[in-house]
């Protein structure tokens, strides 16, 4: 039997909690970042090191100040890389390596299959506030090919899943704005400024970007994105804010994190149109904390945004455990 079809067998077995940790196990020994150096100054080469440049510098190509009117796909100048950071490269900054052959994947969001274009793009309407990028324009093309060459170590019939099992432990209460202010204003206001707009590297001409990218405001993700959800941007913040803090020494207790990712989610950034379609085929599979419905259970929209998320994930396997009685009627 073939490696992938062994595996859909064994989640069939053992349900999606043992994958999960079997995956995990297979992600710490295949993290290895090929080296961009070494690759030839060929068609090949230049593509990629293309794209790794529009991870990093994304406001510049593709930015709403970039230098050709028709490539001004973001709608923010931030960079890919404020939140993939090290390129992509590092283990605890939603890193973006060995992912490629994990495509194309089943969304829960838009009930279908999307392919790796569709994943970046769903970045670009988002996290960075704009509209697709064409699956054949260069751009696109060499952030695809950056994201492959990321996954060069790996072999192509194993996936290497996003691994969550580091993250903090919840807290039992709702994550409260009010106790994060006092940590903001502590920790992080100093670069990420009291309006939450961060540091232009040039105020007067925003195709250079941030020195220290927004947290809120028009210049900032939309309330669609993955960081607009609490439990991504308190994971993010205590793993690697401010920048030198490790998940093994971070600069925040847990409890921290909560706290100041719920003062950050409290305030006011762009809005995408048309949210209520995600995961409208399944609304069972909507994250518990994204921070606008419809949802699946009775809780609050607040409750959603900042927890408690235990009992609503005991409602959702309620409700899907009478889901299937009902199917099997
Ligand atoms: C504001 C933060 C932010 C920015 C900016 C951002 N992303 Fe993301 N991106 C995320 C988050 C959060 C996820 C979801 C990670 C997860 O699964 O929890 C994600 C997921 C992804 C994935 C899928 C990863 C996986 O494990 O399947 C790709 C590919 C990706 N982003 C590419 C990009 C590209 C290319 C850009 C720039 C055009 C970009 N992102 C900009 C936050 C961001
Ligand atoms: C020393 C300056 C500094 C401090 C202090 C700091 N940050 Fe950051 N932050 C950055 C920089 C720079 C980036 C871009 C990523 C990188 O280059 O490391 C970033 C990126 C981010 C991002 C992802 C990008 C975005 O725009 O959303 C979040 C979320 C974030 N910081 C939250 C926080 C929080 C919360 C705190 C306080 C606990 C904090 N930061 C403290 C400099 C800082």
């Amino acid at each position: 039997m073939s490696l992938p079809r062994l595996r859909v067998a064994a989640m069939m077995m053992f349900g999606s909690l043992v994958f999960g940790a079997a995956a995990a196990a297979e992600n710490a020994s295949v993290f290895r970042v090929p080296d961009i150096a070494a690759l030839p100054d060929n068609a090949h080469g230049r593509q990629v090191r293309l794209g790794r440049a529009l991870i990093t510098k994304t406001y510049a190509y593709i930015g709403p100040f970039g230098p050709d009117p028709a490539m001004r796909y973001a709608g923010n100048d931030l960079a890919c890389g404020d939140c993939h950071l090290e390129a992509g490269t590092q283990t605890f900054g939603l890193p973006l390596v060995g992912l490629y052959g994990d495509f194309p994947r089943y969304s829960a969001r838009s009930g279908t299959d999307i392919s790796i274009e569709d994943r970046i793009n769903s970045c670009m309407t988002r996290s960075m506030n704009g509209r697709q990028l064409p699956v054949d324009a260069p751009a696109m093309q060499a952030l695809a090919a950056y994201v492959k060459f990321l996954s060069s170590n790996v072999p192509p019939d194993k996936r290497v899943p996003y691994d969550r099992s580091w993250q903090i432990p919840e807290l039992d209460r709702a994550a409260d704005p009010i106790r994060g202010k006092v940590v903001y204003v502590r920790v992080c206001l100093g670069c990420h400024q009291g309006d939450g707009a961060g540091i232009a590297a040039n105020p007067k001409a925003l195709v250079l970007g941030y020195v220290v990218p927004p947290l809120w405001g028009k210049g900032s993700f939309n309330d669609g994105a993955g960081m607009a959800r609490i439990i991504t941007l308190a994971n993010f913040a205590y793993a690697n804010m401010p920048p030198g803090a490790t998940h093994a020494t971070p600069a925040l207790s847990s409890v921290e994190a909560w706290d100041v990712a719920a003062y950050v989610e409290s305030q006011r950034r762009p809005t995408k149109s048309e949210l209520a379609r995600d995961f409208s085929t399944d609304l069972l599979a909507k994250p518990v904390d994204a921070p606008y419905g419809p949802y699946a259970d009775d809780f609050s929209e607040a409750q959603h945004k900042y927890g408690p998320f235990m009992p609503i994930r005991a409602e959702i396997a309620h409700l899907k455990a009478t889901q299937k009685v009902r199917s099997g009627d």
